[in-house]
């Protein structure tokens, strides 16, 4: 990241909002020691906080699975992203926002931990280059598979991302621009950081999550686009095949946008459904202001 994004980045932090390169944690909070919490990544548009109560409710449920509560509940976590949001000022932007089981022991017992910590950080979007965007992505298969549920539940947004981290690592090593993850099974679960979609015929398709799958926003958006277009939407299992034998594959997410794939592991993959794909893109570019809460 450049220094001139860093410099505009702002965090709320502590009941104060200040620019994110001073803002600072303290080394004995589980959160920095161990991942020992949960976040959400959220779109700031035109029209405000897209999807605002979906991310305060998979947030909230993410906090209940790993047991983590927070000091004035989630109307306080509310009110700090809509306080994050108007100090942002901007009209467009992605807010990270943090809860963090707060500062313990250094051993990893989370009953030594006092209250979570909250933070919000807003910043910029970073666009792909035009012509990546309109080429589309290259893709290689991770080694690292996601793992089950009854390991670390993909569904929670937890602060635990080594394994999505380790293969971005791969796919950087491999020079490709990110990692397609296969759950234990082998069937498709997601990328490292976005959900993935497949468009064949008049069916769009994207893996379940029970197959590994966090229960992205974008997602949900593009189903429901999808439902509205015409298509037959299913969340199913799919493997490495299905995304070769589609007519178009793109993946989402809230700072990724909906993003077309161009090839997976050196082979092509067909670009034929890309007017289709345009149609969902630019119906998601109305949803964005249509599914966006007023802070105001
Ligand atoms: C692992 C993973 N999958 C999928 C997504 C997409 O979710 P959303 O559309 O809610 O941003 C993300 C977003 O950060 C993610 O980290």
């Amino acid at each position: 990241m450049s220094n001139a994004q860093s410099e505009e980045m702002i965090a709320w932090i502590d009941g104060a909002i200040v620019p994110a390169r001073q803002a600072r944690v303290p080394v004995l909070d589980h959160g920095f020691l161990f991942g020992d919490g949960v976040f959400e990544g959220i779109r700031v548009t035109t029209a405000g906080i897209f999807r605002f109560d979906d991310h305060m409710r998979r947030l909230e449920i993410a906090a209940r699975t790993i047991g983590l509560e927070v000091d004035g509940g989630m109307e306080r976590v509310r009110s700090i992203v809509r306080e994050t949001t108007l100090a942002w000022g901007r009209r467009e932007g992605y807010l990270r926002l943090i809860l963090s089981r707060g500062v313990g022991a250094l051993g990893l017992d989370p009953a030594s931990c006092g209250t979570a910590n909250v933070i919000c950080i807003a910043a910029g979007m970073v666009r792909l280059p035009p012509e990546k965007a309109e080429r589309g992505i290259d893709l290689i298969t991770s080694s690292l598979r996601r793992p089950a549920g009854d390991v670390l539940d993909p569904r929670v947004k937890s602060l635990n991302y080594l394994n999505n981290i380790l293969a971005k690592r791969e796919a950087n090593l491999r020079g490709a621009d990110d990692a397609l993850m296969l759950n234990a099974q082998g069937q498709v679960a997601e990328a490292s950081a976005a959900n993935v979609f497949v468009l064949t015929g008049n069916c769009l398709d994207t893996p379940a999550c029970s197959d590994g799958a966090l229960e992205g926003l974008t997602r949900r958006t593009v189903l429901e686009i999808g439902s509205d277009l015409g298509f037959e939407t299913q969340e199913r299992s799919l493997g490495r095949f299905d995304l070769f034998s589609a007519d178009s594959v793109f993946y989402s997410g809230s700072r990724a946008g909906l993003v077309p794939i161009a090839s997976l592991d050196g082979s092509p993959i067909d670009q034929s459904a890309r007017p289709r794909l345009e149609e969902i893109q630019a119906l998601f570019q109305k949803r964005l202001i249509e599914l966006s809460v007023s802070i105001d």
